[in-house]
């Protein structure tokens, strides 16, 4: 019979483990998801695994993400399917955190990075990224990992958590996953299970847009009608356009001045297709004639 992947639910027990693997030398990485987990999830462990002896993956549903009209209720949950596919994949311990130990009663604490979170999903989604940032401090003071892995999908957040990191001298290298996409390209999402067939099936009209914004961008086309022009298209499908946006990779600063050859951009879009929202990014690098 096949070993589970062992479960905590205390800081506790969670640094009990940490620390007897420390004292063996080992080197050990936390991933921090809330559950409902598929390949692209797997993939954030798969990278962990290859720069850690010892790999956590956190599942905790955050309530402080989500706002009151979110789907927080509806979020998927499924701790045994979970735990089997970190079996399969070869994690070292789960964690599931009760909600009322990560937020006690007299809880008061939030971790707000500003600037980075002010833009693209920080408009439509305002208590998001203290959220995800108050989270993932919690995280990982809790467990003190050598390292923290987190999706390139979520290429916002990322920022958000590197500068939060940065910021508060958290010992913690941050690693970034590749987006794992779906055969059509979908980026594939926890979310993505609440698409109906129809809205399945034109979902992958995100991720084209995007391509198709990246290869204009290339033959140097004008950026705002660029963008004006995939709205459009995809407003006329039935999506609901959050935002369509190119911005510099490294700074998410608009591209509104000149572009030099050779900088890295990354086209952001965020839609809803019904009541259910899909953000994807895509890099584009600014060509040189
Ligand atoms: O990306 C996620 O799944 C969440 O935002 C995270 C980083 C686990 C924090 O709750």
């Amino acid at each position: 019979m096949v070993e589970s992947v062992p479960t905590v639910k205390t800081v506790l027990d969670l640094r009990s483990q940490v620390s007897a693997w420390r004292n063996q030398g080992h080197k050990i990485a936390l991933v921090p998801t809330m559950g409902a987990l598929h390949e692209g999830h797997l993939s954030l462990v798969d990278v962990a695994l290859s720069s850690a002896d010892r790999v956590i993956v956190s599942i905790f549903i955050n309530p402080t993400q989500f706002a009151p009209h979110e789907d927080f209720d509806n979020y998927p949950r499924n701790y045994q399917a979970d735990a089997a596919l970190l079996q399969q994949r070869g994690a070292h311990l789960i964690y599931t955190p009760a909600a009322g130990d990560m937020y006690a009663e007299n809880d008061a604490t939030r971790v707000t990075v500003d600037s980075l979170s002010d833009s693209l999903c920080g408009i439509s989604r305002p208590h998001f990224f203290t959220g995800v940032a108050t989270i993932v401090c919690k995280l990982l003071l809790q467990a003190l990992p050598d390292l923290a892995v987190f999706g390139e999908k979520d290429y916002q957040q990322l920022m958000v958590i590197r500068a939060m990191v940065g910021d508060l001298f958290i010992p913690t290298q941050i690693l970034a996953g590749e987006i794992v996409r779906e055969k059509d390209g979908l980026a594939m999402s926890s979310r993505n299970a609440y698409l109906s067939s129809s809205q399945r099936s034109a979902a992958p009209l995100l991720v084209q847009t995007l391509q198709r914004i990246a290869e204009e961008i290339i033959q140097k086309e004008d950026i705002p009608a660029v963008l004006a022009a995939a709205k459009g298209r995809l407003a006329k499908q039935g999506f609901e356009v959050d935002y369509i946006e190119v911005r510099r990779a490294s700074t998410l600063q608009p591209v509104i001045d000149k572009v030099n050859a050779g900088e890295v951009l990354r086209i952001f879009g965020a839609v809803l297709l019904g009541t259910t929202r899909l953000i994807d990014n895509l890099e584009v690098i600014y060509p040189n004639s």
